[in-house]
């Protein structure tokens, strides 16, 4: 018999940005952070997991090609959810014994990895859903979101839809470091992603190494996590609750120019955005000067391409504004989006 369950999982957007970690070996961060969850029509991982015993070994395959699984992180989230059957199994001995067997993991992208889109986030949410659902296991997404997070911090955000906040915790372990809902998507749903491809090139410093340089090295990010995300998460998620956009617009930028502060401020220092990050910056600042208020948001990752947030009714103003100024940039649309499994429209 071969064992087998899928799921979707979405990509997320950060709007407070987690950058640092203050445990490398259990991803915990420095400090919490928030994003927004993009509709899975536009962006999403599709994952299916089954297992057999005639299965030689655990594989996962990426984009139909086979991945290396032997590293820290992976192999973590097939611990974690293999102890968790396991303990299903010891109180039920009717249950066949799937914590034992090969696991055989196919992951596929609808975007291209190569676009530089935060993808590990998607991959490993997904890739714990789908072992999650095979194994039926009775977590909710924020336990879950605790295995996921030692797959790849940002990914603890994207077992939820809508707007997501990732808890740092306290706790040496980790068991209070996880993800939990700000707001279903159906709460603001006028909310809308630009996403402009200012390179497809894959990064140059990955966030993994960047953010441990920045820790060690950068005197401005003390400030950053003892005063400004902290402000900044306050700030957000009053913003999210009283769904008063202007207020989202200036903490995203603020905190998207504080983080790749803090990278410049890393010795020696890691840029992220390029010149076309840069026209886009203003961009967005030429459209919200001519709409007389913030109608506009940029944010960026850890690469250098722009996230614009906008509102649905401001389309024409925005999407408007960046065929003229950006002329052939690529880029998709998204709205916000529902949790992994669950495919809207
Ligand atoms: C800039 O989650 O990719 O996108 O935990 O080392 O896998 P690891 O890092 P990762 O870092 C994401 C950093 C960011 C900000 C964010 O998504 O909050």
């Amino acid at each position: 018999t071969v064992y087998r369950a899928g799921t979707t999982a979405p990509v997320n957007i950060a709007v407070v940005k987690y950058w640092g970690k203050r445990d490398a070996k259990l991803n915990l961060p420095t400090n919490s952070s928030i994003s927004v969850t993009l509709s899975q029509a536009d962006l999403r991982t599709l994952t299916t997991a089954s297992c057999s015993t005639t299965f030689t070994e655990d594989s996962l395959t990426l984009n139909g090609e086979l991945s290396d699984i032997s590293g820290a992180r992976t192999q973590a989230c097939f611990r974690e959810l293999r102890a968790r059957r396991a303990a299903l199994e010891a109180s039920d001995s009717s249950l066949p014994k799937l914590s034992t067997m090969p696991l055989k993991i196919v992951s596929e992208n609808n975007f291209p990895t190569a676009a530089g889109l935060a993808s590990s986030a998607a991959g490993f949410a997904a890739l714990v859903q789908a072992i999650a659902n095979l194994y039926e296991l009775p977590d909710s997404p924020s336990d879950l979101s605790l295995i996921a997070r030692q797959g790849s911090g940002s990914a603890c955000r994207s077992l939820f839809g809508g707007y997501v906040a990732w808890r740092m915790g306290e706790r040496e372990d980790g068991s209070d470091s996880k993800a939990d809902l700000v707001a279903e998507a159906s709460h603001w749903p006028s909310m809308r992603a630009l996403i402009l491809v200012a390179s497809a090139a894959k990064k140059g410093v990955s966030s993994t190494s960047g953010m441990q340089q920045t820790v060690a090295t950068s005197g401005l990010f003390k400030e950053r996590i003892e005063r400004i995300v902290p402000d900044n998460m306050v700030a957000m998620e009053d913003a999210i609750h009283n769904r008063n956009f202007e207020k989202f617009a200036e903490v995203s930028m603020r905190d998207s120019n504080s983080f790749h502060a803090c990278c410049a401020d890393t010795y020696p220092p890691i840029f992220y955005m390029n010149d076309v990050s840069r026209a886009a910056i203003r961009a967005v600042e030429s459209i919200n000067a001519k709409a007389g208020k913030t109608i506009a948001a940029y944010t960026f990752d850890a690469g250098p391409n722009c996230v614009v947030y906008y509102l649905e009714e401001d389309k024409e103003a925005v999407l408007g504004a960046f065929s003229e100024t950006l002329g052939s940039t690529s880029g998709w649309r998204a709205g916000v989006g529902s949790q992994s499994g669950v495919l809207d429209e």
